[in-house]
């Protein structure tokens, strides 16, 4: 931790986070047996054709995600990274995560590549539009027609990762955090900054297929972790 602190101070870091950063505000993670909802898998129900197939179904999914990151509140990794934001040692978040907690814990600089969960959209009419009734299916405001959440589904295209790519071609070190590190092309963002010379800092409770590509592995809950490297940073 001291290494990476030193590494990480006074540098252009960015970080790029998932689901794991949230578990601890209360959120599951997606994969492993947490991640099961009733007795589906969240890759089975976070699909369009979920959606299509049985729209009743795809909304009970998400306004139980809704309800939960509704009351959820940012842990002690989100506020570390905002405060990094704040004292000019963390330049960017990149986030697979739609919950929003982020912005929630004073984040300004946040590229949400899969999407925002409170918008949702239209598919008849096109509207987007910021909703946060949870618990039931949501009808479009224009046109009465059903919506879904404007968010990036499995097989559909992730956003802004053409300015993704190009931040963390500049980057001295990217943090990555609580991903898996399965989902493409997110999972590629480290690769990239490696090709032109970042550092790689994982943090994770467990080892990930970006692990043994990775320059420092830090074992351990982001929560716990990441203010510990933050104030390490502070003493230097
Ligand atoms: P995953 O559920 O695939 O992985 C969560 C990661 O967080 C795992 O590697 C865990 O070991 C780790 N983890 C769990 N608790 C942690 C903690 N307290 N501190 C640090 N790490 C912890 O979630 P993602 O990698 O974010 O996409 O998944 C990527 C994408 O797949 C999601 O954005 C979503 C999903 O399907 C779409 O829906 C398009």
């Amino acid at each position: 931790m001291k290494e990476v602190a030193s590494l990480l101070k006074n540098r252009n870091n960015v970080a790029l986070t998932g689901a794991g950063i949230s578990k601890e505000s209360g959120i599951p993670t997606f994969r492993g047996k947490d991640g099961l909802w009733k007795k589906y898998r969240p890759e089975e129900l976070a699909t369009r054709n979920a959606f299509i197939k049985n729209p009743v179904l795809f909304w009970e999914f998400y306004s139980f995600r809704r309800t939960l990151i509704k009351n959820a509140l940012p842990n002690e990794a989100h506020k570390t990274l905002a405060s990094m934001e704040d004292f000019g040692e963390l330049s960017f978040i990149i986030t697979q995560n739609i919950d929003g907690l982020h912005r929630k814990a004073g984040s300004k600089n946040i590229i949400e590549i899969h999407g925002n969960i409170w918008n949702v959209r239209c598919e008849s009419c096109g509207k987007v539009e910021f909703r946060d009734e949870t618990n039931k299916i949501i009808m479009c405001s224009s046109c009465g027609k059903i919506t879904r959440p404007d968010v990036v589904l499995f097989g559909e295209a992730v956003r802004k990762i053409d300015e993704a790519f190009e931040i963390v071609k500049k980057v001295d070190n990217l943090i990555v955090i609580g991903t898996s590190s399965v989902v493409y092309p997110a999972a590629l963002l480290p690769y990239e900054g490696k090709k032109y010379g970042a550092s790689i800092i994982e943090i994770n409770i467990a080892k990930t297929e970006l692990s043994s590509d990775a320059d420092y592995f830090i074992q351990g809950g982001a929560a716990e972790t990441l203010p510990k490297i933050y104030n390490i940073m502070k003493k230097l």
